[in-house]
């Protein structure tokens, strides 16, 4: 068990992320259709592949740790300012449960309003576009909002679905406040090999 003082947003949002990874064994039928739909015209965007070139730029810097998250936009303020991230194991198992630990320090406290968005790309294949309301989320670890500025630290245990199709996954979270300012964006990048 961890004993958990106090959480920031940034748990949420890589509760988020790891979320997003958990729902993508739901997303299979998408998943198979955006794959059939390659190369061939589709009225639904959502289905429609999208080749994304994923090469660090001059705004990426990696968040120290072993995790292999990267802060993005960073020649934008943010309010979060991450420390470090840990996961445990490393690289994540499918099947197994996930443990992050993330330290960080927000500028700002963060009130009901904030909302991130997420990306899910599978391959080159973009797999989800989805915005989640930042406060309620959080509840999922046991926070609420508002969260103080400060410095905080958070641990959090995830199950990864087995599920979940082996292959190369980028996760992008973008997360704002109510009047548009920028909290965070981290980018994470996670292979499951088959097994
Ligand atoms: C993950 O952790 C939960 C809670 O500690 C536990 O109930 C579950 O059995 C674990 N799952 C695996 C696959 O180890």
């Amino acid at each position: 068990m961890v004993s958990l003082t106090k959480i920031i947003t940034a748990c949420s949002l890589l509760g988020c992320s790891v979320n997003a990874l958990s729902i993508v064994s739901s997303l299979r039928p998408y998943l198979s259709q955006a794959l059939d739909s390659w190369g061939s015209e589709s009225s639904d965007s959502k289905l429609n592949p999208e080749i994304i070139l994923t090469f660090p730029g001059e705004d990426d810097k990696p968040v120290p740790g072993d995790s292999g998250i990267v802060q993005c936009q960073i020649l934008e303020d943010q309010i979060l300012s991450l420390e470090s991230v840990e996961i445990a194991p490393n690289p994540p198992i499918r099947g197994e449960n996930l443990t992050f630990v993330a330290k960080g320090t927000l500028s700002k406290d963060i009130v009901d309003g904030a909302y991130a968005e997420v990306d899910v790309r599978y391959g080159f294949i973009k797999l989800l576009h989805e915005t989640y309301d930042v406060c309620e989320e959080i509840t999922k670890v046991d926070l609420e909002c508002p969260i103080e500025s400060g410095k905080q630290v958070i641990t959090k245990t995830v199950e990864i679905p087995y599920e979940v199709p082996p292959g190369h996954y980028v996760v992008n979270v973008k997360a704002y406040t109510k009047d548009d300012e920028l909290i965070t964006c981290l980018t994470a990048t996670v292979d499951f090999p088959p097994n």
